[in-house]
């Protein structure tokens, strides 16, 4: 693998559809497993097989039909998980288990009740028997945000020695600081034996919303995957947004990181994913909310009518959105009148401009937008000619 390419592991099918509200039919699982496969993400996790019947059918479905990327099926760290995920994923041409165990001493305590080396020990065993029925298995070390970087880097040396190809290192609860979790991929690069025999993957959850710059703390510091959702939807707060972290590494091409994903068909699959799970975009969500290239203010909006890069760092386009748009409100200036009145056919004097301009700011004062017809009808009253 070129050294620079970073792996998209998409997880909106399973840490995306936990969600409350967000549960898919099968039908709605194949689109979308086919839409990420389209845009060229190179793992899909379809699902965590063992969680319900309709889960396992839809990863042996999503397995069955997926042509390029990784079929992933996520499971915990005991036997009966990895062979139902292992059954589930049977027909994947490139079939992936994901397993794991909490390590921090919170999980180890709390969840179960057990010693560090007992930890190790069920890693090393699930590891081994996923390893019995597909080459690539993913380890995950959950909470290893909190975990001690010297117990983990233990442990992602066994289950390595194990056979894990991929250590997935979770920030679960969304804690770390970006330079935090940097400094921990880069301790475990420094101190895993054998760490060329996997690579290191960067699971970040955004519960004080820093799931994307933790993401990119760690590849910039060694791991070369990133686990992430379309609109960054997933557990609490959420996951690190795919759309956000792609167009992070394209947007700084000094990073010499890069992805195999088609980023024009990133406002579509948003879309896609948004209405199939019933869960909004916030308008000002970063690449892919509605507001993300609308100019409202008058300084903004004059600056990118002359020039769009005064005020835009991506081009629309680049992300699959037509244009940018100049939205009329009370805070607009002259010049956004005169383009928004050009569009819709009026050509307006300097003259005219001074004077529809004061009646657009009392209409606009009552309005929240002046959309065209509101505009349209203004003009008209003023007895503005349309253009020829
Ligand atoms: O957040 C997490 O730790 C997870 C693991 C199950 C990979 O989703
Ligand atoms: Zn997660």
């Amino acid at each position: 693998m070129n050294n620079n390419q970073i792996q998209i592991f998409d997880t909106t099918l399973r840490d995306g559809e936990q969600v409350p509200g967000c549960k898919l039919n099968k039908s709605q699982k194949l689109n979308i497993a086919q839409a990420l496969d389209n845009l060229g993400v190179d793992v899909i996790e379809a699902g965590f097989p063992i969680s319900s019947p309709g889960d396992f059918e839809a990863v042996a479905a999503i397995a069955k039909v997926v042509n390029n990327a990784t079929v992933c099926g996520l499971t915990r760290a005991n036997k009966k998980d990895i062979e139902v995920a292992a059954k589930a994923l049977e027909k994947a041409k490139k079939p992936r288990i994901h397993t794991g165990i909490g390590t921090s001493d919170s999980h180890i305590k709390h969840k179960f009740n057990a010693s560090r080396e007992e930890i190790i020990e069920r890693a090393v065993e699930a590891v081994a028997y996923a390893k019995s029925f597909v080459d690539d298995v993913e380890f995950y070390a959950e909470d290893a945000g909190r975990t001690d970087n010297n117990f983990l880097a233990q442990v992602c040396t066994e289950v390595i020695k194990a056979g894990a190809t991929v250590l997935n290192i979770p920030d679960t609860t969304g804690y770390c600081l970006p330079e935090e979790y940097g400094a921990k991929i880069k301790y475990l690069t420094q101190h895993v034996v054998d760490i060329d025999k996997a690579i290191l993957s960067c699971h970040c959850h955004n519960d004080l919303g820093l799931a994307t710059a933790n993401a990119i703390a760690g590849v910039r510091n060694g791991a070369r995957q990133i686990e992430c959702t379309i609109n960054g939807i997933g557990e609490r707060a959420g996951n690190t947004a795919l759309e956000e972290v792609v167009m992070i590494m394209k947007q700084h091409p000094y990073l010499n990181l890069n992805t195999n994903i088609n980023t024009k068909m990133l406002n579509n699959i948003s879309r896609l994913v948004s209405e199939n799970m019933g869960m909004p975009v916030q308008p000002n969500k970063a690449i892919v909310g509605s507001n993300a290239f609308a100019h409202s203010s008058g300084i903004h909006q004059d600056g990118v009518i002359k020039n769009r890069e005064t005020y835009e760092i991506i081009d629309p386009a680049d992300v699959g959105v037509a244009t940018s748009s100049i939205i009329l409100t009370a805070r607009s200036g002259r010049a956004a009148l005169a383009y928004r009145a050009k569009n819709i056919g009026f050509c307006l004097t300097k003259l005219q401009l001074d004077v529809v301009y004061q009646e657009f700011l009392y209409l606009a004062d009552q309005l929240k937008e002046v959309k065209d017809d509101d505009l349209s009808h203004l003009l008209e009253n003023s007895k503005i000619n349309h253009l020829v």
